[in-house]
C-alpha cells in the first residue's frame, strides 16, 4: 500500500492548512493509499543546529543526527511515496515550525558537491500548499512565488521531482471579526470569498492527494 504524509505547518489542528491537507489526505485514502497528517506543532523539536554530521565523509550520508520528535517523521519521510507541505503565511514566508523542518529535512540530506545534487534515497513526488489572509494581487506585489520559491526548489533539488502547488488566498481566521481588532479586514467579503472559493479549493488538494500516490 502507498502512503502519503501530510505536514501540517500551522499551529492550528483545524485551521485552513489542516482542511486543505485533511481534503488531500481524503484523496489519497480513495486512491487505496495510507495517509497520515503531521502536526508539526504538536512536536517538541528544533531547527538544524550546524552539526554537520550529516556532512561527514566518516558517516552515512542523509541522517540527521538530531534526537528529538522529528527523527521519527524524516524516517517516515524517507519511507514515503509522496509528501504535502502545509504551511500558512506568516510575515510574508512559510511559518517557523516548516523552517525548522525543511531545515532538518533538506539540509541532512545535502551535501555541498556540485556532482550530487541530493543524497535522499528516491525520487519523491511532493506538494505545497499555502493558506494566506492576502489576495491574489498581494501574492504578485510581493513576489511571494519568488520568495516560497526557494523552498519550492530545494524541495525539487533534494526530491527530484517539481512540487504540485496550492494557494489558498483570502483566508478566513476567525469565526467572529468583531471579537478582535481587525479593522483592516472587511469579514464579510472574506466570508463571501470563502463561500465561493474554499469547496473549490478543498477539492483541488482531494485531486493533489489522489494524483500523488496514483
Ligand atoms: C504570526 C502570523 C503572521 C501572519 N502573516 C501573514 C502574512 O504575512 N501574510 C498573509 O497573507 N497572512 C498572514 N497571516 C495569516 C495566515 O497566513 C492565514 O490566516 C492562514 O490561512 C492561517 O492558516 P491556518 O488557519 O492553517 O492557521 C499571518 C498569521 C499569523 C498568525
Amino acid at each position: 500500500m502507498k502512503k502519503i504524509i501530510l505536514v501540517n505547518g500551522s499551529p492550528r489542528k483545524n485551521g485552513n492548512t489542516a482542511e486543505l491537507l485533511k481534503n488531500a489526505a481524503n484523496g489519497a485514502k480513495d486512491a487505496g493509499a495510507d495517509a497520515a497528517i503531521i502536526n508539526l506543532y504538536g512536536l517538541n523539536f528544533k531547527g538544524c543546529t550546524s552539526c554537520f554530521f550529516c556532512k561527514l565523509k566518516s558517516k552515512p550520508h542523509g541522517t540527521c543526527a538530531m534526537k528529538d520528535d522529528l527523527s521519527p517523521v524524516l524516517e517516515y519521510v524517507k519511507a514515503a511515496d509522496a509528501v504535502i507541505f502545509g504551511s500558512p503565511i506568516y510575515f510574508m514566508n512559510l511559518s517557523a515550525g516548516m523552517i525548522a523542518f525543511f531545515e532538518r529535512l533538506f539540509f541532512s540530506n545535502y551535501i555541498y558537491s556540485s556532482e550530487i545534487p541530493t543524497v535522499f534515497p528516491k525520487k519523491l513526488p511532493s506538494a505545497f500548499f499555502y493558506t494566506m489572509n492576502m489576495n491574489e494581487d498581494h501574492w504578485a506585489q510581493f513576489n511571494m512565488a519568488e520568495r516560497v520559491g526557494m523552498y519550492e526548489g530545494t524541495a525539487e533539488r533534494i526530491l527530484g521531482v517539481a512540487p504540485k502547488i496550492l494557494h489558498a488566498f483570502n483566508t478566513v481566521q476567525f469565526k467572529d471579526y468583531s471579537k478582535y481588532e481587525s479593522s483592516i479586514f472587511d469579514a464579510e467579503e472574506k466570508f463571501a470569498y470563502r463561500e465561493k472559493n474554499w469547496a473549490a479549493q478543498c477539492k483541488d488538494a482531494y485531486k493533489i492527494g489522489r494524483d500523488l500516490v496514483q
